[in-house]
């Protein structure tokens, strides 16, 4: 299992490029079920989670060819398998968007519950109730979702105690693209990949209004067909980068971002004392004269608010930072596990419920630590740039998930950060 060493201490500057969204092509990946035709993706990341949405695809009768330009082509052989197995799903929840297509395409489908999640509790209901909304007969059964039935659309509010859902939009807005019926979707998630699957399904014919806002309105065609399609650039590793740079008082411009998906953390940055200059789609920090960072207290809310998968990376930036912040998680209130492991480190952090109290301290020192999930993978990594000595970040495989080649990107800004393999 690799490992990440990082020595902390080193300035960092120069430009990184921003990936692919994943959060982006994973759904738009599992909608290429419901289209007859070639389909070109372009923009798409090199990551664990496309590998295995691409291996789940292939089960499901779908062919594609992944070129060196990160563009990747997809075209489904065979529309007549309609089972998504466990050993498939349980490694990773985001393969659950399936469900949606396979029966609007296929009539019917068996997929398996997704299983449980280091983020805390990660119920599916409101997807199974969007989809019950527009004409799906849901039976559970051995741990599978059996869905039948026909689309005929509907109206369905689908906001839950947390808000919206993205991925539960997801579903309910894939399926409802083909069939007879209208389907008016209230309190549909607003999240920029949420936009971006919508853009793709018009592209493929797809009748869907109100995009990019929190009231969907889908009218439902006979038949999507291919075209090509590019993937937005991924606003959580454009805002990790942003967030190692203000630790590290650094002169490093994020290339190929779109700073209005990111209005929340910029203005989070700006109260923590950052000075950014926007052009475009770069947006660089600019380092100040004593590279303080003031503590700011944020809260995660769903898009347009701050984002949960940027809570962990704030944390740590708020470890070192002057004085005390308050970090409350409105989208996942269980989502602190990097707390523990920061506080190796020298962080000093309290949890108080859905809170976390955290007390800037001017040192952190390097350990091992053991990454949890993804984002807490890129915190542990932000605070070994900053650590004394080595941080030995484990079970990297998280950050394989979502971070295209993070150690890579890091080391040309100059940071000392390596890769360790151990069989
Ligand atoms: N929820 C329900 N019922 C449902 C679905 C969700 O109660 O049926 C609750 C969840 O438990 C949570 C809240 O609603 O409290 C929001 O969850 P959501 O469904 O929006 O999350 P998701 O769609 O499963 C996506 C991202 C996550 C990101 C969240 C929130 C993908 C592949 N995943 O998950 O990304 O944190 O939205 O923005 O798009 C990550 O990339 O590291 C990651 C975890």
């Amino acid at each position: 299992m690799d490992r990440i060493r990082v020595r902390g201490g080193k300035d960092l500057h120069g430009t990184v490029p921003v990936s692919g969204s994943k959060n982006s092509s994973l759904p738009i990946l599992a909608a290429a079920l419901l289209v007859d035709g070639p389909v070109l993706l372009r923009n798409v990341p090199d990551l664990k989670d496309v590998d295995t949405m691409c291996r789940i695809l292939r089960h499901l009768g779908m062919r594609y060819y992944r070129h060196d330009d990160k563009s990747l082509f997809l075209e489904v052989e065979d529309h007549t398998p309609r089972n998504a197995p466990y050993d498939l799903v349980r490694t990773m929840r985001a393969s659950f968007v399936v469900l949606g297509p396979l029966w609007a395409r296929r009539g019917q489908a068996r997929v398996s519950y997704p299983g449980g999640c280091i983020l805390g509790h990660r119920p599916v209901d409101l997807h199974l109730k969007g989809l019950a909304a527009i004409g799906a007969r849901l039976v559970t059964e051995d741990g599978y979702v059996n869905i039948g039935g026909e689309v005929r659309g509907g109206t369905v509010y689908l906001g839950g105690s947390q808000g919206p859902t993205v991925l539960g939009t997801a579903n309910v807005v894939m399926a409802a693209t083909l069939g007879k019926g209208t389907t008016v979707l209230e309190c549909a998630a607003m999240e920029p990949e949420v936009e971006d699957l919508c853009n793709f399904l018009n592209a493929c014919g797809a009748r869907i209004s109100g995009v990019g806002g929190h009231c969907l309105v889908i009218e439902g065609v006979e038949r999507l067909h291919g075209c090509e399609y590019t993937i937005i650039p991924d606003r959580i590793e454009a805002a990790t980068y942003l967030v190692g740079a203000l630790m590290t008082n650094s002169p490093v411009t994020v290339d190929g971002a779109r700073p209005q998906h990111l209005i929340a953390v910029l203005d989070a940055l700006r109260e923590a004392g950052a000075e950014l200059k926007i052009e475009r789609n770069r947006i660089s920090n600019v380092p100040t004269a004593d590279g303080k960072v003031r503590s700011v207290s944020i809260t995660t809310h769903p898009y347009p608010g701050f984002p949960t998968d940027i809570q962990a990376q704030f944390m740590a930036l708020m470890a070192r930072a002057e004085g005390t912040s308050v970090i409350t998680e409105r989208v996942y209130p269980e989502r602190f596990m990097h707390a523990a492991e920061l506080a190796r480190l020298g962080a000093q952090i309290r949890r108080e419920g859905p809170s976390a109290i955290v007390h800037g301290t001017p040192h952190l020192s390097g350990a091992p630590v053991m990454a949890s999930d993804l984002r807490a993978s890129a915190s542990l990594v932000l605070a070994g740039l900053v650590a004394d000595g080595h941080t030995d970040v484990r079970r990297v495989y998280h950050i394989d998930r979502g971070y295209e080649r993070i150690e890579a990107k890091l080391a040309h800004l100059g940071a000392d950060i390596e890769r360790i393999s151990e069989g």
